[in-house]
């Protein structure tokens, strides 16, 4: 059955409907914005009609709805609704203008912005009923409050540049979904999680479900399947694509989330073989990055490492363009857009890259006072939510953020407690590991992490209570190892042991704590003190006035704990490594 011209139908022929009906039956390919046939048909009916013609197709290149009058006063009952703010609808609009001028009305880019079209395109047609040049706006920056419109045009019917106006509706879905970060967290969306089974033990799955949650989404459905070839244009093969597409839509889902990095060109297939918003695991652990961040570092960080990994998507759909043959007239405005991103990204990763570099310079000169002050520095490591922050609030009552969501630590948080004995230690809390963490946020996070490198003693914060305690064991070697900080003496603290049945059996070198009742807590600061120790020894020494140069030395190289001046000399308490101890005993002559 023919399906129905919609609008104003008033007064048309039965038999003219019926062909204008007929528009229902093209089919765009998928990269093709508009056919000429399309256009021209459209451009006939409107000079015979006197009236406009809208024809709203699918990103699948299907026609949705044929509609005739004001595109403003269209009303669209048989699309899809739009459902979520960072996403456009999936629908764009081609409509005539029957006197002649081709420019969008007010109420073409109204309607543009209301309905999130894909894109609104505007056609004037002669009186003879011909199609003269045709306008195509798309969503552009949010520029104050109002998203600004990217138009391109005048362009010629007969000769569109098809696939340029297609990339520019998915530059143009990256411009919401950017601008609209917030939405992740601010709303739960419900989300399907896609992945391959596991096939070494570690359930990568049940992470990216932590890490969805984490992020502020419902996750209403998994969808697995068996390791195979990975498919260059979907990743999981068409006929799995069009299985997940019916998951989605029987599970209302908004949010795809795939284990794996997808490919600019696998993202945007699924999303059109699906209609639903595509991530990837490494966008998502960005994105949580990116909400958790605090400190002016740990922002530009993330902003760095997002930067970073949009690049070379924005560079694979250039490359595309460019293969369509670099010639003139075939750089189009989708191709300008392209370029004028791309160098908008390199400046702004080159400002970051500045600004980043002056902050580590300035973390130079810190490590250089406490290199001065001697204050033992104790660096706390781990896999994500093993419990960090909870141990450096139990050990400092630094009142450090610890919550039951991955990633809550990002900044690089430092502490001075004292251990018994009055010993002063650092303890830096650092970013949790995770693995397959993106490898632009480890490059990002290296700075901070060289921080492990600079301890004196290394905790590594162990979930003793997770099944998954080898993996994540491993995960954190491995980074520990890349940052050469293997050597450092290290202490495996196992936490959460309130949550085990029976008590571990401990081994050397292990301390066994909960750090949310505190207990083993004392002792793991009595094996700190003993570890570091090694090179530091509070002494009690007298000495006689006039040796000047002795105290000097102890303020130069130890740390000075407490001085009392007494008849013959001044009691000194301070920290010493041995080499200090040794030239001051030699200094005084004993
Ligand atoms: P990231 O910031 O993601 O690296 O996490 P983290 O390692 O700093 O973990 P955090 O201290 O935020 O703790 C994670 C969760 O584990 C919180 O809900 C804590 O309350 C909980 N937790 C921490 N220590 C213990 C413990 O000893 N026992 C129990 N039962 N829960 C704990």
């Amino acid at each position: 059955m023919a399906q129905k011209v919609n609008g104003n139908t008033e007064g048309v022929k039965a038999s003219l409907l019926e062909q204008i009906a007929l528009l229902y039956d093209m089919r765009m390919n998928p990269d093709e914005f508009a056919s000429f046939e399309l256009l021209e048909r459209m451009a006939e009916f409107t000079a015979r009609l006197g009236r406009e013609v809208s024809v709203y197709l699918g990103r699948d290149g299907r026609v949705q709805d044929v509609s005739l009058g004001d595109t403003g006063k269209v009303s669209m009952p048989t699309l899809r609704l739009v459902r979520n703010e960072d996403r456009l609808s999936g629908v764009r609009c081609i409509h005539t203008h029957p006197n002649g001028d081709a420019r969008p009305s007010g109420v073409d880019l109204g309607t543009l912005r209301s309905a999130r079209l894909d894109s609104m395109a505007s056609m004037g047609v002669s009186a003879d009923g011909k199609p003269l040049s045709l306008y195509a706006a798309y969503l552009g920056d949010m520029e104050e409050n109002e998203r600004a419109v990217a138009l391109y045009g005048p362009l010629r019917p007969y000769k569109l540049p098809n696939k340029l106006l297609m990339q520019e509706i998915y530059a143009a879905d990256a411009r919401l979904k950017s601008s609209t970060k917030e939405v992740l967290s601010a709303k739960p969306q419900r989300a399907i999680l896609a992945g391959l089974e596991s096939n070494n033990g570690f359930d990568s799955m049940a992470e990216l479900e932590e890490l969805a949650l984490s992020a502020g989404a419902q996750v209403v459905g998994r969808f697995t399947q068996r390791r195979r070839e990975i498919d260059n244009a979907t990743y999981i093969g068409s006929g799995k694509a069009d299985e997940l597409s019916l998951a989605a839509s029987e599970l209302e889902a908004d949010l795809i989330i795939f284990d794996d990095e997808l490919s600019a060109i696998q993202v945007r297939n699924l999303e059109n073989a699906t209609s639903t918003a595509v991530i990837d695991r490494t966008t998502l652990i960005l994105d949580i990055f990116a909400a958790r961040a605090q400190s002016r570092e740990g922002k530009l960080q993330v902003e760095l490492a997002q930067l970073k990994y949009s690049l070379p998507h924005l560079l694979g759909q250039g490359r595309t363009l460019s293969q369509q043959g670099a010639g003139i007239g075939t750089r189009g405005p989708g191709e300008r857009k392209l370029e004028i991103d791309r160098r908008r990204i390199k400046r702004r990763i080159y400002e970051l890259q500045t600004e980043l570099e002056e902050i580590e310079k300035q973390r130079g000169l810190r490590r250089e006072r406490r290199e001065k002050n001697k204050v033992p520095l104790v660096a706390l490591v781990g896999y994500t939510n093993t419990g960090k922050s909870t141990l450096l609030n139990a050990i400092s009552g630094a009142g450090v953020l610890a919550e039951d969501k991955l990633f809550a630590t990002l900044d690089p948080v430092v502490r001075q407690a004292e251990l018994e004995g009055g010993t002063a230690v650092l303890f830096s809390d650092t970013v949790g590991f995770i693995s397959k963490l993106p490898h632009d946020l480890v490059e990002a996070f290296r700075s901070t992490l060289e921080e492990v490198k600079e301890a004196d003693l290394v905790l590594h914060v162990i979930d003793a209570s997770s099944p998954e305690l080898k993996a994540q064991k491993a995960v954190v070697e491995e980074v520990l190892a890349s940052l050469g900080a293997l050597d450092t003496p290290r202490i495996e603290v196992y936490n959460k042991t309130d949550k085990l049945p029976e008590k571990p059996v401990p081994h050397e070198g292990a301390a066994y704590i909960s750090a949310l009742n505190g207990m083993g807590v004392p002792e793991l600061l009595n094996m700190v003190g003993r570890a570091l120790g090694a090179s530091h020894q509070r002494v009690e020494l007298l000495i006689p006035y006039g040796k000047y140069e002795a105290m000097s030395l102890i303020r130069a190289e130890g740390k000075l704990l407490s001085e009392e001046h007494a008849e013959d000399g001044t009691k000194v308490t301070a920290l010493l490594d041995e080499q200090t101890l040794w030239k001051l005993k030699k200094l005084l002559g004993g």
